[in-house]
């Protein structure tokens, strides 16, 4: 029975996760901020821990109670949209903030944490970036917050590959299309349940060939 950690678990693509790993079987430990979240997650079969990515000292808390048990998928999924700008309009301080706290300092103070675990299933790491984080395919002004997050998420994804790589664990950025969320909206094209069925295809498919690589939930290689 593999172990699966989905970091962010409360909502749209993480409790999606949660959903299906533990429907197949898995050992699912997922995380969340409010206590009512738990209940649904265990309800769900999952082992239920706390998290708020925007707080290190809770990050370190849910390092010691994972303890260095080993994981075979750990799933970063928590993260924030930031402000819907056009154009180059300026973000606040606490905007940047908040979206560069969660979207990539809490990756990078996670990874660590997670990787005595990782290397001891020889498992894999995916970080749930998005398409806009893409420099080579940027076509567009919307959202650049974000977008500048995600590319960050990307090259933390990438470093840690060198590294974790070398203990023979996978690590994957993919971006789970436009999917219909709370942060992805009603227009969005992707249901939620789509979108993770082939999330979960292309990581059970991964193999250390696909280390280091930015991939869409079809399976296509995308350019950083
Ligand atoms: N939906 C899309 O179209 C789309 C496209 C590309 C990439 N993505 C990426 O996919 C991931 C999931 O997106 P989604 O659409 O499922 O978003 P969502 O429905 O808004 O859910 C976001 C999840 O992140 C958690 N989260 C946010 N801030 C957190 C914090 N400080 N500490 C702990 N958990 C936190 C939320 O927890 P709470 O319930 O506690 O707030 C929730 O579980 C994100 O990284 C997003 O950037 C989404």
């Amino acid at each position: 029975m593999p172990t699966v950690l989905v970091v962010g678990a409360t909502r749209g693509i993480g409790l999606e996760f949660v959903r299906q790993y533990a429907a197949d079987g898995a050992r699912v430990i997922a995380t969340f901020r409010r206590p009512q979240d738990a209940e649904v997650l265990r309800a769900l079969g999952a082992r239920a821990l706390p998290l708020d990515a925007l707080d290190p000292d809770s990050i370190a808390a849910l390092g010691q109670q994972l303890d260095g048990q080993p994981i075979d998928v750990a799933l970063l999924v928590a993260g924030v949209g930031g402000p819907n700008t056009t154009e180059l309009a300026p973000p606040s301080r606490e905007q940047f903030d908040e979206v560069m706290r969660t979207n990539v300092l809490a990756p990078m103070q996670l990874i660590p944490l997670l990787a005595q675990g990782l290397e001891s299933a020889q498992g894999k790491l995916a970080a749930i970036s998005s398409r806009r984080g893409s420099i080579g395919l940027a076509t567009d002004t919307n959202s650049w917050l974000y977008r500048a997050s995600k590319a960050a998420l990307n090259s933390v994804v990438k470093t840690a590959s060198i590294h974790l790589g070398a203990r023979g664990v996978v690590c994957m950025a993919l971006s789970p299309g436009w999917v219909r969320t709370d942060m992805g909206g009603p227009s969005a094209r992707l249901d939620v349940r789509d979108s993770v069925t082939a999330l979960r295809r292309v990581i059970a498919a991964a193999n250390r060939s696909h280390n280091g690589r930015f991939l869409q939930h079809t399976g296509e290689q995308l350019e950083w």
